[in-house]
């Protein structure tokens, strides 16, 4: 039988060129064989777009869209440079570049099916989040110091917006406002999502407080004010520039109940109607108040919110996510080297770089998290996570043991951010993961 002839697969953002045999692997499956980081949220099924690539070169060589491809490509207006990796076919060589490179970026893919020019009505959560003593820090120190403690806080408080589903709308000085639901959904996930990351900014402005801004001698706090209801969205303005905006009561209401912290001297208030959205007992609530909002005739109940009566699993993950993976190659390595220990035949399945292949796991680990938000995507995710591993020769017995020393290396990186209930928040999460992984290996 002739040989096929290898297609070379350059990948023009980091100058790499791998050689591709398999002429039934898509393009994705040949970032994930040749240990070349490619976010595939949805486990190559075509539904998230994360996977999308640029073809640079070689367009000719590839299958044409498929069905999935051409539906997405529409919404989106794609020119046909653009592809979605997980449904690309090469029988030649080409050079493509990925387009998505992190997991916070695959939020604002959300925007991308926002009409142009007309605003449409969509039930969303609206987040707005206000700092205070902030005047103070900026009268206190040089513009060059104010600008970079800005920059962090809109870093720091904008995560748990991103890990949360929701999208940054705006920065409008010292406020930051986050959307949730923009893309549909649930409107008890939408709100749940909100809660969650106000809950997140809280914990996050603690840190910057004690940590980087131990120097400045501020105590920042925030007032954080959620509503739900049906607001504007859309793409508007001059025919020149249009930007994204969101219009309507809803959103000055979410805007005044943030407001109205000041003089209720609260950090959390959420409307009546987030707070009914989520199921009964759900929530740590503090005192209620009505109250008669700018504009509106009628009163507004909003509630002081304090956080969740139950351990929620996704908050304490994500609130320990950053520390765990500051230093990934660390926790990587750690890792392995238990693996190995407790179970020495596994050693033998790795055949490729364990550099390469640690931060492919921290990777996909930080993407579970992210992907604990969009449930329908991470069950696909792990589909071909489980799939995958059965095609590695791991066996079910194994599953145990990496569980065990992920939960050890978590441990002991957490070191004194350790407790309980973190311990059991990430236990519980990795416990469904290989037990997801587990189910599909086996239906493979
Ligand atoms: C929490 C569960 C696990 C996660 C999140 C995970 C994650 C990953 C990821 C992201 C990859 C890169 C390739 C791909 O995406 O298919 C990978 C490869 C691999 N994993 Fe896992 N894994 C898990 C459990 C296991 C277990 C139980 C074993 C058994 C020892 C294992 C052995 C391997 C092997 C052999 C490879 C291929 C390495 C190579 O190509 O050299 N993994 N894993
Ligand atoms: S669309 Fe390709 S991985 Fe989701």
């Amino acid at each position: 039988m002739p040989e096929v002839k290898a297609s070379i697969i350059t990948y023009t953002g980091i100058n790499q060129q791998v050689e591709h045999h398999d002429l039934d692997a898509s393009l994705l499956e040949c970032s994930i064989m040749n240990q070349i980081p490619h976010i595939h949220e949805c486990g190559g099924n075509g539904l998230c777009t994360t996977c999308r690539i640029r073809v640079m070169d070689g367009h000719s060589n590839l299958n044409p869209r498929t069905l999935k491809e051409q539906e997405v490509a529409r919404v989106r207006k794609w020119d046909p440079s653009i592809r979605l990796a997980c449904q690309c076919y090469t029988k030649g060589n080409v050079s493509i570049q990925r387009l998505v490179w992190t997991n916070s970026e695959v939020n604002r893919l959300q925007l991308e099916t926002i009409p142009e020019g007309v605003a449409e009505e969509r039930p969303i959560a609206i987040l707005f989040c206000d700092i205070r003593g902030f005047t103070k820090l900026a009268s206190e120190n040089s513009s060059f110091d104010v600008a970079h403690i800005l920059n962090r806080f809109y870093t720091v408080l904008g995560d748990p917006i991103l890990i949360n589903n929701g999208v940054i709308y705006q920065y409008v000085g010292d406020e930051i406002i986050g959307l949730f639901g923009v893309s549909g959904g649930l409107k008890s996930k939408n709100c749940k999502d909100a809660i969650r990351a106000a809950l997140g900014m809280q914990y996050a402005i603690e840190r910057l407080n004690h940590i980087e801004l131990v120097d400045f001698n501020v105590n920042l706090k925030l007032g954080i004010g959620i509503n739900f209801g049906r607001a504007y969205i859309g793409h508007l303005g001059h025919p020149k520039h249009k930007q994204f905006a969101v219009v309507g009561d809803p959103v000055n209401t979410a805007s005044r109940i943030q407001s109205f912290n000041k003089q209720a001297q609260t950090s959390i208030l959420i409307s009546d109607s987030v707070f009914k959205s989520v199921s009964p007992n759900t929530l740590d609530i503090g005192r209620s108040f009505s109250n008669q909002m700018a504009g509106h005739d009628h009163d507004t109940v909003i509630h002081e919110l304090f956080g969740f009566k139950e351990m929620d699993v996704q908050l304490e993950l994500q609130q320990s996510l950053d520390h765990l993976l500051r230093n990934e190659d660390a926790f990587a390595s750690k890792f392995y080297d238990k693996v190995f220990t407790k179970a020495p035949d596994a050693k033998a399945l790795f055949k490729n770089n364990m550099a390469s292949q640690g931060r492919l796991l921290t990777h996909m680990l930080g993407g579970i998290v992210y992907s604990m938000s969009r449930p329908e995507h991470l069950t696909l995710g792990l589909k071909l996570l489980g799939e995958s591993h059965s095609r590695y020769g791991v066996q079910e017995g194994h599953y145990p043991v990496v569980l065990e020393c992920l939960m050890e290396t978590i441990e002991e990186t957490l070191g004194s951010m350790s407790n309980p209930q973190l311990l059991k928040a990430w236990k519980q999460a990795l416990e469904t993961v290989t037990s997801e992984m587990k189910r599909f290996a086996k239906e493979t």
